[in-house]
């Protein structure tokens, strides 16, 4: 008898469709795949290079448990000139990627049972991972008027008894809003005022098109004192392979993180871990060109959205997603169980383009495209999704057209 915690997670719906793309370009059909969540870069050159030095110089046996502590200290450099947040070495923990410092907060803060609040729509592992540790993950409905951001007044309708963490994504993985101060502050004091702690995914924060990014533990000491604040270098250093994240929290935490990642996995990759010091001390010239690309795409994929008819989408201020509404054309749509997965599903078997359902991310009548690719690939793209949605309306008797 396996564990029953195996009946209750879902395969990631991002996977799968990996896995069926890769399937497709197997049996020789060229794919234009825009469901990835990776950049489409190298790792910069001298990020490469710290760590064959770090080889060469035999840095390969067991080392410090939270990360070397020159990496930890440019960490603690980068959060306070960039976000404004002041962390001491012994609150940051780094970790195999921002999924391990996720599934480590997330192991430290909670119990069975306790209830972990996730905005629609949410970044597809929290639910999983949540359930991984036995806790409750509660979606919560936000409003798409207001760009499905998470306010106080709907935070405190799902606030229980066993309400203890909250997870917030910003910028959004999947519509790529970013939430303003005010915004963070309303949130941040219900959370103060009731005990909740604040998981704060800044995953994406570089890659962020407007200057008004805030960091949710820049707010003030306290909000500070219940926020754990996860990033990492996949995203914004193109480094998903490389695998690593960390998390910055108060002491009480870090140390709770510290004796369940020493236990897990004693510490990330050596390597990898000098090639992200690198990365954060000299690569910001590489960086910030990557980002100064996603902005041309976003505008580029705007644009072309805005000449569409039928569909509408979330002006992405960050990451390198865009979340495109499909409401108008779910009534022409044939399906028996989730809109936007089949309208994927057929999209890719008719016009050769992986995009990922909205369901995946907890609302149906959403698509996610990643511009996380080559101009002409997502444009092409874009010209089939025109296509393909023509059809539908053309061929039902509902037709808007
Ligand atoms: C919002 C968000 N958080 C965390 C991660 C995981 O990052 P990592 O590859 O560093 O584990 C992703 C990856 O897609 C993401 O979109």
């Amino acid at each position: 008898m396996l564990s029953n915690r195996l009946s209750i997670i879902t395969p990631s719906v991002t996977v799968g469709i990996s896995t069926k793309v890769k399937e497709l370009k197997d049996s020789g059909k060229k794919i234009i795949n825009l469901s990835i969540g990776e950049p489409d870069f190298n790792v910069p050159e001298k990020a490469k290079y710290s760590g064959i030095e770090s080889l060469n110089n035999d840095e390969t046996k067991y080392n410090l448990v939270p990360g070397i502590t020159i990496l930890r200290e440019e960490i603690c450099k980068k959060l306070l000139d960039e976000n404004n947040c002041d962390y001491s070495l012994d609150e940051i923990v780094v970790s195999s990627g921002a999924k391990n410092a996720i599934t480590n907060a997330l192991l430290a803060v909670t119990d069975p049972g306790d209830e972990v609040l996730l905005p629609k729509p949410y970044w597809v592992s929290y639910s999983e991972m949540t359930k991984i540790v036995n806790a409750i993950p509660v979606p919560m409905n936000t409003d798409k008027s207001n760009d499905f951001k998470l306010t106080g007044d709907i935070l405190k309708k799902y606030i229980t008894n066993k309400t203890k963490l909250l997870i917030l994504t910003n910028p959004s993985n999947p519509t790529g809003a970013v939430y303003t101060k005010e915004e963070l502050l309303d949130i941040a004091n219900i959370c103060l005022e009731n005990n909740i702690y604040i998981l704060s995914d800044e995953i994406y924060e570089k890659i962020c098109y407007t200057d008004k990014f805030v960091s949710m533990a820049s707010l003030s000491k306290e909000i500070k004192d219940i926020t754990i604040t996860i990033n990492g270098f996949a995203k914004s250093a193109a480094m998903t392979g490389i695998r690593l994240g960390y998390s910055a929290s108060n002491k009480e935490i870090a140390k709770g993180i510290c004796a369940i990642q020493g236990h897990l996995v004693s510490h990330p990759c050596l390597t990898s871990q000098y090639i992200g010091y690198a990365a954060l001390r000299d690569c910001k010239k590489d960086l910030d060109n990557m980002v100064d690309i996603y902005k041309y795409r976003r505008d580029l994929i705007v644009s072309k959205l805005d000449s569409m008819t039928n569909i509408r989408y979330i002006y992405p201020e960050g990451a390198f997603y865009i979340f495109i509404d499909l409401s108008k054309i779910k009534d022409n749509f044939n399906f028996s169980e989730s809109f936007s997965v089949e309208f994927c599903e057929e999209f890719l078997n008719k016009h050769n383009v992986a995009i990922v359902p909205g369901l995946a991310f907890g609302i149906d009548d959403y698509v996610r495209i990643s511009y996380a690719c080559d101009e002409k690939d997502f444009l092409e793209g874009l010209n089939r999704l025109n296509d393909f949605i023509s059809e539908i309306m053309v061929s039902c008797p509902n037709s808007a057209l």
